[in-house]
């Protein structure tokens, strides 16, 4: 995005093609939970490529060499409950050693301000490079809180991987945590006046866990 230098819309025709499925007010819950795992694989190729490396040697049926790898204990992945636990599966398929933290935060449906009631984070987790996932960014102050949290416990390389953004969560993100690389599929028009993401595709939670 050229307003921010640590704001990413992955713009890729594939990624918009799943897209449109999530946001088809009749796609099932089957289909939307397994498309969402689809996009964040998708997301992570991207997001994922200054991963911290390590030279390994590999014997190959015919000679010895040395080659590269995704460093050991690098990662970790932080979903933001409950929706952002239908992207962890399809990062874990590319990293599947990642270790996963879990951050519990729901919106006041009143003043939309994120409430805590859950976190669990890996051991050591200020030493890797950490991934949070929501699949939604809305007016940003449950990826700001969740942040927050992540560097109060040490955490200094964070970065965030939304899969639909509103101009007013992106922003308030990005002042907020410049050092913060936001990764997003889509930057949509704009909140309505419930805080929902417009065009948007309802409540991400509800639709991957069947709840509505
Ligand atoms: C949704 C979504 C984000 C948050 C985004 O969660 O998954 O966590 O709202 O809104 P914000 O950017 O305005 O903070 P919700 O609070 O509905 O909880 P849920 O995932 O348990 O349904
Ligand atoms: N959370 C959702 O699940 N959807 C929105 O549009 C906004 C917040």
């Amino acid at each position: 995005m050229e307003k921010y230098k640590n704001v990413y819309v992955l713009n890729h025709p594939l990624i918009r093609h799943k897209l449109a499925i999530i946001r088809n007010k009749d796609t099932d819950t089957k289909q939307f939970r397994d498309v969402v795992k689809e996009l964040a694989t998708l997301m992570a190729y991207e997001s994922f490529k200054d991963v911290p490396t390590q030279e390994i040697t590999v014997e190959t049926p015919l000679e010895i060499t040395t080659q590269t790898v995704v460093k050991e204990n690098s990662i970790a992945i932080v979903p933001i409950l409950r929706a952002g636990l239908g992207m962890v599966d399809g990062i874990l398929s590319l990293f599947p050693a990642a270790k996963v933290g879990h951050i519990g935060l729901y919106r006041d449906e009143e003043t939309l301000e994120p409430q805590e009631y859950y976190c669990k984070l890996p051991s050591k987790i200020e030493e890797k490079v950490v991934m949070v996932v929501d699949p939604m960014l809305a007016t940003g102050g449950s990826a700001c809180d969740a942040i927050q949290m992540l560097k109060k416990r040490g955490c200094k390389r964070i970065k965030l991987m939304s899969i639909i953004a509103a101009p007013e969560g992106v922003d308030k993100v990005a002042k907020t945590h410049p050092d913060v690389e936001i990764f997003v599929s889509t930057l949509d028009r704009c909140l309505n006046e419930h805080g929902y993401i417009l065009p948007g595709l309802g409540d991400a939670g509800d639709r991957i866990f069947g709840t509505k």
